[in-house]
């Protein structure tokens, strides 16, 4: 591996285990007295969000909801939400919620208190300059690793892209990862967004860019999430299982600083595509494109077979699939090979992790995957 420079950022206080998420509001008003709470909207007006406020308010702050984030974010709810944040003079957010529910109020707490819109910053580029506000998050799926990572991911409806904002100081302050928040994740829920979290650290550990820190912070996700996820599967009140997976996806979050790989080079085009979950297109992709990379790299893909406990890395990705209710396989989200065209023309609006897979993703490559993952 390159000594390369490295910039690693990484959450102040990560608190681990149940009754992590009883400590949101000593963590808020130690870092501010106006709080507002993202969510989803399975939890937006429950009993549990209700108790926060009061409890928020009974140290003296004060609390306000943001209207529910429903879908993946788009440049136009970040700009929502931040007027939103303005409008309470915000200075902590308290992000609940999965993957949309984060990135949304991570762009929002750094769009908040600069000048534009989302799309200048996603688009033309344009330089954050104000730190965000603080942000405490605490994830309800244990997947995207959003709570760890600098990174917003946003669509761009109007010109069908989907692109990400990202700054050190996006980095979320505090996390909470409370396994009690993951035990209600449905099984196919709980099964797709794990296969994202595999699919962070598997890309990260061989990455051409990968250091020791993200190698072996992914590998050490990966035996996380494989120790977890099987038993959430087999028994979903497993809270110990729950917060193996909630660690892997975090550690995931963390490798995830140089780059990943052609699963993720796809994946965007094919939610423009067909709109399934980024976390369906990773799971469809991720074993297929793992057969593709395999001969290249193999000693790295060992250390991920060590870590995984097996000899056939895409072979169990597959089974926790199907034991999950998850076929592999495009063909079931109606996609069919004929459609490459269309898809590949979404793809070259992108060129984010083509260099970083350990085989460069060309046209060629990534019409193979494509083909592969249809097939099933
Ligand atoms: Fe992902």
């Amino acid at each position: 591996m390159p000594n390369t420079l490295l910039e690693i950022t990484s959450p102040h206080i990560i608190h681990c285990g149940q009754g992590a998420f009883e400590r949101i509001p000593a963590e808020a008003t130690r870092l501010g007295s106006r709080a507002v709470i993202v969510t989803g909207r399975r939890l937006h007006g429950s009993e549990q969000i209700a108790e926060l406020v009061r409890n928020l308010e009974s140290r003296g702050a004060a609390a306000h909801i943001a209207d529910p984030v429903t879908a993946e974010p788009t440049v136009d709810m970040v700009d929502e939400l931040a007027g939103f944040l303005r409008s309470k003079q915000a200075d902590v957010v308290i992000a609940i919620g999965g993957g949309s529910v984060m990135d949304c109020a991570k762009a929002a707490a750094v769009m908040a208190v600069n000048e534009g819109s989302t799309e200048d910053y996603q688009l033309r580029r344009r330089e954050i300059t104000n730190p965000p506000l603080a942000q405490i998050f605490a994830p309800t799926t244990a997947g995207t690793g959003s709570e760890a990572t600098r990174v917003s991911v946003l669509t761009n409806p109007r010109i069908g892209v989907k692109r990400s904002i990202s700054h050190p100081l996006m980095t979320p302050d505090v996390v909470m990862l409370d396994p009690d928040l993951t035990v209600s994740c449905p099984l196919y829920l709980t099964t797709t967004t794990a296969m994202d979290a595999f699919s962070h650290a598997i890309e990260s550990a061989v990455s051409t860019k990968a250091t020791a820190y993200t190698r072996h912070t992914a590998l050490a996700a990966i035996e996380k999430l494989g120790a977890g996820l099987p038993r959430c599967q087999a028994d979903p009140s497993d809270t110990d299982a729950r917060l193996d997976c909630l660690l892997g996806a975090c550690l995931a979050g963390l490798a995830m600083q140089q780059g990943m790989g052609a699963s993720h080079s796809l994946a965007p085009a094919l939610c423009i595509f067909t709109g399934m979950r980024h976390s369906e297109a990773i799971a469809v992709l991720l074993p297929h494109s793992i057969r593709l990379n395999i001969e290249s790299v193999p000693a790295v893909y060992d250390e991920v077979k060590r870590a995984l406990g097996t000899d056939d890395i895409a072979g169990r990705l597959e089974e926790l699939c199907s034991t999950g209710g998850f076929a592999c396989s495009l063909a079931r989200f109606g996609v069919k090979e004929s459609d490459w065209p269309a898809v590949r023309e979404i793809m070259s609006r992108y060129a984010s992790h083509r260099q970083t897979n350990p085989v460069e993703v060309t046209n060629d490559y990534a019409e193979k995957l494509f083909l592969r993952a249809v097939r099933g």
